[in-house]
């Protein structure tokens, strides 16, 4: 696990678009896995950035988003179908057919849960995951007590989850209850996994996650045991541990 203390959210963007820019070039093939919500949107604008400065072609790419709502469809601008389009899919020269996402409209989520799974084991899995975690540990939309051993699978999503993401949404009311994701394993099957971590609500998070205790209570402990993983963590979720020695050891 290398970690990495970075003074604030606009240099962890550019340091995180550096990474992918950097794998991107070297593979022009690869599978990014992608992640949506607040923290990964300044690391999508620096790709587009860069796409208008240096033309860094992702042509050849493939990508596989970690979740979807269910019950939205993929215009609904509160979908991560259109967030993706949104923030970083219209604005660079991917070839669409080649970004997955779960389909949250799919009127049979086991049947949506297993296609997505079996598309991505058949594509030969993510080379490089974009992850993010949510102050309850939560990675995708594995909330705390999910599997170690879940495949990509239907959530119900939890108290805590529908009101961080409400602040998307006319109000608390419009946040689905249920969502696709991939699972804890196929997350784990990734050949390399980049997490954000970013602002003060994830001070606890930063800190459990680090204690190094691997628990599915808390889910994001289990990259403890990834082989591959870079932490990037802003001086706001760093909070006191940004002191610590262990922060830059790990
Ligand atoms: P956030 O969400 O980036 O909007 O904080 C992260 C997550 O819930 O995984």
């Amino acid at each position: 696990m290398e970690i990495k203390s970075i003074e604030e959210y606009h240099e962890m963007s550019l340091v995180a678009s550096k990474m992918i820019i950097d794998r991107v070039k070297k593979y022009p093939n690869i599978k990014l896995g992608l992640a949506t919500g607040g923290t990964p949107e300044g690391t999508y604008q620096q790709l587009i950035k860069d796409y208008h400065e240096n033309r860094t072609s992702y042509q050849g790419i493939t990508t596989f988003n970690l979740d979807e709502y269910i019950g939205l469809a993929e215009e609904d601008s509160n979908s991560y179908h259109y967030y993706m389009d949104n923030h970083l899919f219209d604005h660079i020269d991917i070839n669409k057919e080649n970004t997955f996402i779960p389909k949250g409209d799919n009127l049979n989520p086991a049947e949506e849960c297993e296609r997505y799974e079996l598309l991505l084991q058949e594509k030969g899995g993510v080379d490089l995951q974009i992850l993010g975690i949510g102050s309850n540990g939560h990675i995708g939309f594995n909330e705390p007590g999910s599997s170690f051993k879940s495949r990509t699978h239907l959530v119900e999503l939890t108290p805590a989850t529908r009101e961080a993401n409400a602040r998307f949404f006319p109000s608390i009311e419009d946040v689905p209850k249920q969502a696709i994701t991939m699972g804890i394993a196929t997350i784990m099957k990734s050949k390399e996994i980049l997490l954000l971590i970013s602002g003060d609500s994830k001070k606890e998070a930063v800190k459990r996650l680090l204690s190094g205790k691997v628990s599915e209570d808390f889910p994001a402990s289990i990259l403890n045991q990834h082989p591959n993983v870079t932490i990037l963590i802003d001086q706001a979720a760093a909070g006191s541990m940004g002191t610590y020695p262990m922060l830059l050891m790990k």
